[in-house]
């Protein structure tokens, strides 16, 4: 008979290690793969949970997703915040929506969003004085806002969102709670209630303006309302919105989070750094944009990015449902139970990445290539739901790296910077340093 893998200690009464989990789930992780490997059973209230460790696991995982498991039933959460688009819809609505995603996100695109990057990168350099001291992790965000508007929306997304957009974007991103019924009348559900409201004012105006002249844009919105879904027709005004906010939630703190890691791991190896800044020397100059064919040669920056994926990832677990019994191992999980991914082993397993807990670029290099199974790593997702803006997220990063130390000088301020974790998104405590302009 198939049997349910082994329950770790520690479960309270009712709660199981739900609270535990909500502590440090990085601690557990590691706690509950230590005792019983690399699958066993933690409970989350009377929710049973399998968490899997390892690259054979991880890819059974993912190409099970939509066929014996689903992804929308586990991020229910989001769809009071966002809407019933991307992975929170269901299987059938998310294939039906795919073309339109693809739109957005094939390749001749990249080139527009990479022009963006670069504009949107040099300002916020231009905006710091000559020498002063900041907070990497508020600047990232605010910077990776900016980068999503403008190549989302455009070079006037200023102007054409307007002051209250990122305040209403703030109170919608905040509400996200996995925990608590979404429709209790608390005022952070109120907020976003409210927040959606405005935010959906504010596109409607967006909207019209672009079916009143649709050859004058060539954006989001009007990619998303000219772009026929599956079945022929074409997406309303409220999945337009909704689209529009989770590509946003799903984009830019996601990315702000590890950028700001990858500025701090490099900073704490400066050995790794000068690489890095002979690198920037040698290949980036100051008076053209970073385009698509130099962004190719950044490679010491890419595998900092990579390992900055593995070592501080932004979304470090995912979590699936299981929607009909499903074999893993010598398990079988029954309908209903959650399946969870962790970075926190699969990531640092010492069969797969030499010393795995040295900030070491140098691993994703072809001649030493570790890691070099996909699913060795789950930063950025896989299967059909991987993520679909991991090109523009490093790419981004490789940017804000390129011209961050090109023009500036950094000495990190902070000592024990810990990590944050969000909803959505991890990141990094305050990040200060001191800097100076080249
Ligand atoms: C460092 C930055 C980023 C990280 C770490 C990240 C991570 C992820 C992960 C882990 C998933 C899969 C979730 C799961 O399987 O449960 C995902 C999906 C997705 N991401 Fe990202 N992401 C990043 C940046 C971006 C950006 C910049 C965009 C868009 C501009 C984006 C758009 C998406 C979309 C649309 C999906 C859903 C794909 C689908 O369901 O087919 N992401 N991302």
């Amino acid at each position: 008979m198939s049997k349910t893998p082994p329950v770790i200690s520690g479960g309270l009464p009712v709660f199981g290690h739900a609270l535990e989990m909500m502590r440090d789930r990085e601690k557990l992780f590691k706690r509950g793969f230590q005792e019983a490997g690399d699958i066993y059973t933690i409970h989350l209230g009377p929710q049973k949970a399998a968490v899997v460790t390892g690259a054979e696991w991880n890819k059974i995982v993912y190409t099970q997703t939509d066929k014996s498991l689903n992804m929308n039933v586990a991020y229910a959460f989001l769809k009071e915040s966002i809407g019933e688009v991307l992975f929170i819809a269901s299987p059938e609505t998310y294939v039906n929506q795919r073309p339109v995603l693809q739109e957005v996100f094939k390749r001749e695109r990249m080139t527009t969003y990479v022009k963006a990057m670069n504009r949107e990168v040099q300002s916020w350099l231009d905006s710091l004085e000559d020498q002063g001291e900041m907070d990497i992790t508020a600047e990232m965000l605010r910077l990776t806002q900016y980068v999503a508007g403008a190549a989302l929306i455009g070079e006037d997304f200023r102007t054409e969102l307007g002051e209250a957009f990122w305040k209403n974007y703030g109170a919608i991103s905040r509400s996200m709670d996995p925990i608590l019924p979404p429709r209790l009348p608390l005022p952070k559900f109120l907020r976003r209630d409210k927040a959606k409201l405005e935010i959906k004012k504010v596109f409607h105006d967006l909207i019209a303006k672009r079916r009143h002249d649709p050859a004058n844009y060539d954006d989001l919105i009007s990619t998303l309302l000219t772009t026929p879904l599956k079945d022929g027709t074409f997406m309303d005004e409220t999945t337009i919105v909704s689209m529009f906010t989770g590509l946003l939630f799903a984009g830019h703190e996601t990315t702000a989070g590890q950028a700001a890691w990858l500025v701090t791991l490099l900073l704490q190896r400066p050995d790794y750094l000068r690489l890095v800044e002979q690198e920037i020397d040698r290949i980036v100059s100051l008076d053209t944009d970073i385009d698509e064919m130099v962004l190719r040669k950044l490679e010491t920056i890419y595998w900092a990015i990579d390992e900055t994926t593995r070592m501080r990832p932004s979304a470090d677990l995912q979590i699936r449902t299981v929607t009909h019994p499903f074999q893993i191992g010598d398990f079988e999980l029954p309908k209903g139970w959650r399946v969870i991914l962790n970075a926190a082993n699969s990531h640092f397993l010492p069969e797969v990445f030499s010393n795995p807990y040295q900030f070491d670029p140098l691993r994703w290099s072809p001649e030493r290539a570790e890691g070099k199974n996909p699913f060795a790593i789950i930063g950025f997702g896989g299967g059909i739901h991987k993520c679909t803006g991991m090109n523009f997220a490093k790419n981004e990063m490789a940017i804000i790296t390129a011209r961050l130390f090109q023009q500036f000088e950094l000495e990190l301020l902070s000592r024990d910077i810990r990590i944050i974790q969000g909803a959505g998104a991890n990141h990094p405590s305050t990040v200060l340093v001191r800097y100076k302009r080249k």
